[in-house]
């Protein structure tokens, strides 16, 4: 089992620079299986979700090496369309390889799709869309069973802007028959980047970041080399930290416009942002002002993922903050950890009313989920003392070496393993053994 130890009460200060973004790695790794040839993807972060989708395609038959951040898939001999449950009860984004599996070999054999526990996270988007393209899908339990004789474009109208919907909609399509026009679909930064592969593997994708995505279909796709995004949700959680901490940092390597929906509300704050072309210095002020409202929406308004490590900062601000999450209805499940350096957040269903305190102190508390731990990891930097945060595999999925990036701005935090395994670790493995069992009593 591995923590965090962390000796809080300094500001940060110093340069640090992002990592690829993990919600652009994801789905482009999953759409690698839809190319004839080898992709080559740069600034891809050393995450534990990358690993486990890399474990996925190669047990799918795909090529795949790694080095340093530099990951190569050749999908050329890809023999599986099968994933087993277990691999795809790790994360969420394992459902966009019922999307690609589709659009490459026509079937796909996967189960519903696991991941941090923030809401109910249903499919349903992805599934009906995926029938009106040609797709059969047969549930069986938690397995989704898929063959498609083939896959037509139509014009799919999404209730919601869901980034995953949209995704799954993408990576079928891109090869297929006739034109597909996706109506209301999501507008992240993070679609564009997943658009900009496929178009440089040959796909015919226009209108990523706008209100109609339109996919006319090709034949097949073929080999490219690609850049995977930096981190924006990197970016505003260092943002964050610096806020928290009354700091003053440069964030290298990042997209403005990528973090315009969070500029408004840290200058609310009384921080200034400078920015220089790809630079941006953040600094602030003693004492925090608070937020009046802040509503999660999908992009271009403030990101989900952003929310929980906002809130660390604004637990030290002077008055009341209020935000209201409107994407994951459980995203709150931090707060009882964060309450315990001395926080003072009241939650009422979707809405977290933050009320400032002077200082936080120190506490040992651990992980509910991945942008709440690292919440956590900022309320610590803030407060005196010695804080541990434990279960640190739920910040792992998302951040690369998280106390290396911190540790660069002055963070004094150190990963300390005590080589027992915490309740998810043991349990996660248990599982892991299980799979394999059933898998070697099937071949
Ligand atoms: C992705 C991101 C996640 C981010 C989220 C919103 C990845 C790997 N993950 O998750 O980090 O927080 O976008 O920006 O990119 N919904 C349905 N039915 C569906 C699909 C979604 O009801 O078929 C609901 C979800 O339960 C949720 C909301 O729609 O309440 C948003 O989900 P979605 O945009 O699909 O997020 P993800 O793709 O899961």
């Amino acid at each position: 089992m591995e923590f965090f130890e962390i000796t809080g009460g300094s500001s940060l200060r110093g340069e640090v620079s992002l990592h690829g973004a993990k919600n652009s790695v994801l789905p482009i790794l999953a759409a690698a299986v839809l190319v004839n040839g080898e992709c080559i993807l740069h600034n891809c972060p050393n995450l534990s979700d990358v690993s486990r989708t890399l474990d996925i395609l190669n047990k799918l038959g795909c090529t795949v090496t790694a080095e340093e951040n530099t990951v190569t898939v050749n999908s050329s001999n890809i023999s599986s369309y099968c994933i087993d449950e277990c691999e795809m009860r790790e994360m969420r984004s394992s459902i966009l390889f019922l999307g690609s599996l589709i659009g490459r070999l026509k079937n796909a054999c996967v189960y519903l799709p696991g991941g941090c526990e923030i809401g109910t996270r249903p499919i349903d988007m992805h599934i009906k869309a995926l029938k009106e393209l040609g797709a059969e899908i047969e549930e069986k339990g938690s397995c989704l069973c898929c063959k498609a004789r083939r896959i037509t474009g139509k014009k799919i109208i999404l209730p919601y802007a869901s980034v995953g919907a949209t995704e799954n909609i993408m990576l079928c399509t891109a090869v297929s028959q006739g034109t597909t026009t996706i109506i209301n679909p999501a507008r992240e930064p993070e679609i564009c980047d997943l658009a900009s592969f496929l178009n440089k593997c040959g796909a015919r994708i226009r209108g990523a970041g706008e209100s109609e995505i339109v996919i006319e279909g090709v034949e097949g796709l073929h080999s490219c080399e690609h850049t995977i995004i930096p981190d924006r949700i990197l970016a505003s959680t260092y943002m964050s930290a610096c806020a928290a901490t009354a700091g003053d940092i440069i964030i290298a390597d990042i997209v403005p416009s990528h973090l315009a929906p969070v500029f408004p509300y840290f200058n609310e704050m009384g921080c200034h942002i400078y920015l220089d072309k790809n630079l941006m210095r953040i600094t602030a002020p003693k004492r925090l002002k608070r937020v009046k409202k802040i509503n999660t929406l999908p992009y271009p308004g403030f990101p989900t993922d952003s929310q929980s490590p906002l809130a660390a900062a604004l637990s030290v601000a002077k008055g009341t903050s209020v935000i209201k999450e409107t994407v994951f209805e459980n995203r709150f499940r931090y707060v009882g950890q964060l309450n315990r350096f001395g926080a003072d957040i009241e939650v009422n269903d979707r809405i977290a009313v933050i009320n400032g305190v002077k200082k936080l102190n120190a506490a040992n508390v651990e992980a509910t989920d991945l942008r709440g731990g690292a919440a956590l990891v900022i309320a610590a930097l803030a407060a005196e003392g010695v804080s541990t945060v434990d279960k640190i595999n739920y910040i792992d999925r998302g951040y690369e070496a998280f106390e290396n990036g911190l540790g660069r701005l002055g963070a004094n935090i150190k990963r300390i393993s005590n080589g027992k395994e915490n309740e998810e670790e043991k349990s996660a493995k248990y599982y892991r053994a299980c799979c394999s069992e059933q898998i070697s009593a099937h071949t």
